[in-house]
């Protein structure tokens, strides 16, 4: 199992670039397959998650052949194969095979996805939504069967804007009979980017980004060039590490927009920005004030920005306070945060409230889940001596090339 090790209390210098966003990739990459010829998928980041997905590509029998981070698809001679147990439950977005597979074959049997333990994470709401379009469900165990005769385009209204069930039903109603109707559906920048992709293989869609989705079926899907957007969950855990450890540190390739809940809080806790049309420079480390957060669904600050954004409040004067309203089990990485000299509370598994500033301490800790591992290696950044993380493949599944990137700037991070 492989390990980060980390040497604390280095400035980082230079420039990071921000890679393709991975909660696009994993949407895209099963979006594909509805396609009838090739398409080619570009800044795609080279992450385990994407792995997972060429090896579950492979399954089905698609050609793929991915070249540094092009990715090209044809799944013109693709197979409804059941994908294996252990490649479903890999990764949570596994799940965007079932509206795939179902909007192509109006069948589709597999396993329920895997992922991190931030939560209980049904997909009820993505099952209700192929039930409205025309689809039958049987569950047994882990297993589930979904299929439909003929998929008819429908009005679902969505209890939760969830972005996993948003894309899903996107997925399945792209070439069902008629019109379908999202409402509630969720404005995440990912689900933006993936209608564009359907939109460019010919896939009628409008209103993606606003809260109502209109999709007209079409029979055929052509081939496309599309790019992935910048990952902003990325991009914002860099420019929280530039606040705390940026001299002259330039956060580059980034849609700052996507980042607006991020970058007005770290302005509210004193942070220094320069911020251009595609990069976000931070010239110096300050002294900062503590903030109150609260997770929101987009535009509302990311429950995925919550846990990297701990180590932070950990340096900043005074009480912070996070309130996690979207996932319950968000927190795993605070009693290693404790270890490490941060005074932080937790009630309900919902409110954190952090005083600082306070001291951490290098020593051995644990990535929990993708988010909270991005926590401890912030963590290790800013502690006094060596921080040592174990499964850190959590952190691999989400971050492309994060030690490297953070090598080049400066920290003394190593794989081992
Ligand atoms: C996606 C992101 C994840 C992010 C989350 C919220 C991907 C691959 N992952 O996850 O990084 O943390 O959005 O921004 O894009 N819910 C239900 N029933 C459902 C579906 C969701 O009750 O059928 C609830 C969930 O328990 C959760 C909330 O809705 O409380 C939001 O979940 P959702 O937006 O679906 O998250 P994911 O798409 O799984």
């Amino acid at each position: 199992m492989s390990k980060i090790r980390i040497e604390g209390g280095k400035l980082l210098t230079g420039t990071i670039n921000i890679s393709g966003a991975k909660n696009s990739a994993v949407a895209l990459i099963p979006a594909a397959i509805l396609c009838d010829e090739e398409t080619t998928i570009l800044n795609v980041p080279n992450i385990s998650d994407v792995d997972s997905l060429e090896e579950i590509l492979r399954c089905l029998k698609a050609k793929i052949n991915r070249e540094s981070n092009s990715v090209k698809i044809d799944s013109s001679k693709i197979e409804n194969t059941i994908i294996p147990e252990e490649l479903s439950k890999k990764l949570r977005a596994s799940y965007y095979f079932m509206g795939s597979l179902l909007g192509k074959f109006k069948k589709v049997e597999m396993y329920f996805p895997g992922g991190c333990s931030i939560g209980e994470r049904p997909i009820d709401l993505h099952l209700k939504g192929f039930e409205k379009l025309g689809a039958t469900i049987t569950e047994e165990g882990n297993y589930i069967k979904i299929e439909a005769k003929e998929l008819i385009g429908s009005k679902i209204y969505l209890d939760i804007p969830s972005v996993g069930a948003t894309i899903n039903i996107m997925l399945a109603a792209v070439k069902a009979k008629g019109q379908t109707t999202i409402k509630n559906a969720a404005q995440e920048p990912e689900i933006v980017n993936v209608a564009t992709y359907l939109n460019s293989m010919g896939a009628n869609i409008t209103g993606a980004g606003t809260s109502i989705i209109k999709i007209k079926g079409v029979s055929t899907l052509r081939g496309c060039l599309h790019e992935v957007i910048p990952d902003r969950i990325e991009a914002g855990t860099y420019l929280i590490i530039a606040a705390l450890l940026g001299k002259n540190l330039t956060i580059n390739k980034i849609i700052p927009n996507h980042i607006e809940s991020l970058v007005s809080k770290l302005k509210e806790a004193g942070v220094n920005m320069e911020i251009g049309t595609d990069y976000i420079t931070i010239k110096n480390v300050g002294e900062y004030r503590a903030v109150k957060v609260k997770t929101l669904v987009y535009p509302g600050f990311p429950t995925d920005l919550q846990q990297p954004l701990i180590p932070f409040l950990t340096q900043c004067n005074g009480t912070s306070k996070i309130t996690e309203t979207i996932w319950e089990n968000r927190f795993l990485n605070i009693p290693d945060t404790i270890k490490m000299g941060a005074n932080i509370k937790v009630v309900d598994n919902r409110v954190a409230t952090i005083k600082g500033k306070t001291r951490l301490r290098g020593m051995e800790v644990s990535a929990t889940d993708l988010r909270g591992g991005a926590s401890m290696l912030i963590c290790g950044l800013i502690a006094e001596g060596i921080t040592t993380i174990d499964n850190v493949n959590h952190i691999l599944r989400g971050y492309d090339n994060i030690v490297e990137k953070l090598k080049n700037v400066g920290a003394n991070i190593e794989l081992i």
